[in-house]
């Protein structure tokens, strides 16, 4: 029997379905992923706490840190040493770090072997006009012998799995995605993770899945795990379908409804009735997650969960007056008789979760 992971191609002869390579586990880099949905990562969300609280719902394959500025990571400042934080339980994991210097990733990469970390990612997709004007981020993807050069001295450096997540170039007169991913592969990145957007679209347009499958079929055999708009089950596997990925990376999408994961499972399962969470899994989820959250920052959780107020509060239904004292609760205690009126009020308020309740940068792209 033959051990070599099912890939996307298989399907290409009608032996097995889409619906069947979704549903087996994927290896990146050496590591056996036992889904192949992850958790793409969202600065200043998809921190500890709520890793490892989806994490604990199911379904998640892998998960990645918010991004790292490189020359922080190595230089061990606090605010990097906390973005790195991490666990047992929170693996498979990926720490993603970015920079416009090469000799800052490549110490980063060092830092991170160190340190006992996994698999590393390098960022070329962050938008920002700050990361890009240090030559970081997207920026990198218009110099495609640069990246490359910059990508193959982390690889020298390190044998831990390098993975790559950018965009499809820097706008529309600038695709490099399909050219770099070739040659990433050449050179041995483990996988390559595409946004379908261009910088210049910042978050704005639909993500462009040809664009994707061109990468797709730029490369031999890495994994690409395609990456924007998957909101449900059905979006995550017509990706599949149309872009011929490996695996697929959901951002926004995990934050709107963190239960998507295991939903995907238990739609490839063949479940006749979907998974839902009950009234009480939601509340409970929100609870861990602050709980997790506190035993990692102490009383500065309350400042930092505040955050989420707006989120849980369209999330779970929560009264105004509810979600309001969520925004400005001070201590454990405050926090607890919350939630005991959470739980005794939920479902009072019906309300939809727009996306926009997950900030992203507005107006013109240049100007971020
Ligand atoms: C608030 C926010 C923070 C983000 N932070 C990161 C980040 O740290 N690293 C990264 O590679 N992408 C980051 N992204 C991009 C997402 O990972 C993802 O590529 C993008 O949101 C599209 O996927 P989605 O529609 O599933 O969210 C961020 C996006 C948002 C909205």
């Amino acid at each position: 029997m033959s051990l070599r992971p099912t890939q996307p191609s298989d399907a290409a002869d009608k032996r097995i379905s889409i619906e069947q390579i979704a549903a087996t586990p994927i290896t990146i880099g050496g590591r056996l992923l036992s889904t192949r949905f992850f958790l793409a990562p969202l600065a200043g969300y998809t921190q500890l706490a709520f890793r490892l609280v989806l994490r604990r719902t199911g379904g998640l394959g892998l998960a990645t840190t918010d991004l790292v500025l490189a020359s922080m990571l190595w230089s061990e400042r606090p605010k990097s040493m906390d973005l790195v934080q991490t666990c047992p339980e929170d693996r498979p994991l990926s720490v993603q770090i970015f920079g416009g210097e090469t000799i800052h990733l490549v110490k980063a990469a060092r830092w991170l072997k160190e340190h006992g970390y996994e698999a590393i990612d390098i960022n070329m997709g962050c938008p920002m006009a700050k990361v890009n004007s240090s030559g970081g981020g997207a920026r990198l993807m218009c110099n495609v012998d640069g990246a490359v050069t910059m990508v193959s001295r982390v690889l020298e450096a390190v044998d831990l799995p390098v993975t790559v997540k950018m965009r499809l170039g820097w706008d529309s007169s600038a695709i490099t995605a399909p050219e770099l991913a070739a040659a990433f592969e050449n050179i041995g990145v483990a996988a390559v993770t595409i946004h379908g957007r261009t910088r210049s679209q910042g978050f704005h347009g639909t993500v462009n899945r040809d664009a994707i499958r061109d990468t797709v079929r730029a490369v031999q055999s890495m994994p690409i795990i395609a990456n924007g708009d998957v909101r449900t089950p059905a979006d995550a596997i017509s990706m599949m379908k149309e872009t011929g990925c490996a695996a697929v990376a959901i951002g926004r999408g995990a934050m709107l409804d963190p239960w998507i994961f295991r939903r995907i499972q238990s739609h490839l399962n063949g479940d006749t009735i979907p998974f839902e969470p009950s009234r009480d899994e939601q509340i409970d989820f929100l609870v861990t997650h602050f709980t997790l959250m506190a035993q990692q920052h102490d009383d500065f959780a309350c400042l930092m969960f505040r955050k989420f107020a707006a989120w849980y509060g369209a999330r779970l239904g929560i009264p105004e007056d509810l979600e309001n004292r969520l925004r400005r609760f001070e201590s454990f205690a405050e926090f607890d008789q919350i939630v005991e009126q959470i739980r005794r009020r939920h479902g009072e308020r019906q309300c939809e979760i727009p996306t926009a309740l997950i900030k992203v940068p507005n107006g013109p792209v240049e100007h971020w």
